[in-house]
């Protein structure tokens, strides 16, 4: 069955699910489509993405609970909204992974864009706060800055491109076939992000800044295990086919 979308989008199912080209990229074939057509929920926790939370709510409490342990200023906003728009973007990549069939994939894409949405104004918000707290000072001068400031670009690049090709791919794109054909592009992208980009700036932003040596007591080799545990836990669920591969 394909799976539709608001737009009457369509993309074509893998012709068995068992096929090779719809294994994941690290170990075995999972049994991670669900059961209950559309139920998804299962997929945030479901095969390595429960690895894939580990690290990420490691990392997030790291951050939330050394942030807070410092005094409350108008900064503190920055990484709390930060990590917390990281957590929701690791979400939103789970809970879609493992979906095949049009049910779960239209139930998924529903859940995706709201946490997508949501996770995207939490970063542009971080990124107002620290703009506002920096004022005068210089901007995007660090390594955390300059991955920061890319980060925003593209999460919010991400998401606009996300809801023209889902929502208004005829309008925008001249039609719904070209809408269906950019997917992959946006899976690609997606992962790229979280790897070169988001997860690289939030463990840059927790451990390397004046501010995290100053102050924070978060040590630089929990944070990159952590990491490697979001890219391995969600990177082994990538689906070759939706990748086009
Ligand atoms: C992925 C999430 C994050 C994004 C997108 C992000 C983005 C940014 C950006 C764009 C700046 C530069 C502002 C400027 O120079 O005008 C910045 C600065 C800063 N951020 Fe983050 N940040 C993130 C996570 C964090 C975390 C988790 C922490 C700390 C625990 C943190 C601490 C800081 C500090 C101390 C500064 C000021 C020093 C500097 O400019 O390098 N950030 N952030």
């Amino acid at each position: 069955m394909a799976s539709i979308t608001p737009a009457g989008l369509t993309e074509e199912p893998p012709v068995a699910i068992e096929s090779p080209e719809t294994q994941p990229l690290l170990g075995q074939p999972s049994n991670e489509t669900e059961t209950e057509e559309g139920y998804v929920l299962l997929n945030l926790v479901s095969g390595t993405a429960s690895i894939a939370q580990l690290g990420i709510w490691i990392f997030a409490a790291l951050v939330w609970s050394n942030i807070l342990s410092q005094p409350i200023i108008l900064f503190t906003a920055h990484p709390l909204l930060a990590i917390s728009g990281l957590l929701l973007q690791v979400q939103g990549i789970l809970i879609l992974q493992p979906t095949t069939t049009g049910p779960q994939k239209q139930r998924g894409a529903r859940y995706h864009y709201i946490i997508q949405l949501i996770s995207t104004f939490l970063f542009l918000a971080a990124f107002t706060v620290i703009e506002v707290n920096k004022g005068t000072h210089p901007h995007f001068v660090s390594a955390h800055g300059i991955l920061g400031l890319l980060t925003v670009l593209f999460v919010t690049y991400q998401s606009l491109f996300g809801v023209v090709q889902y929502f208004v791919p005829g309008a925008l794109l001249g039609s719904v076939e070209n809408g269906k054909k950019i997917y992959k592009y946006h899976r690609w992208t997606g992962y790229v992000a979280l790897l070169v980009l988001e997860i690289p700036t939030a463990i840059f932003g927790a451990t390397q800044t004046g501010y995290s040596i100053a102050f924070l007591h978060i040590p630089l080799w929990a944070v990159i295990v952590a990491g490697l545990a979001v890219v391995l836990g969600a990177g082994a669920r990538i689906r070759k086919f939706k990748l086009g591969l």
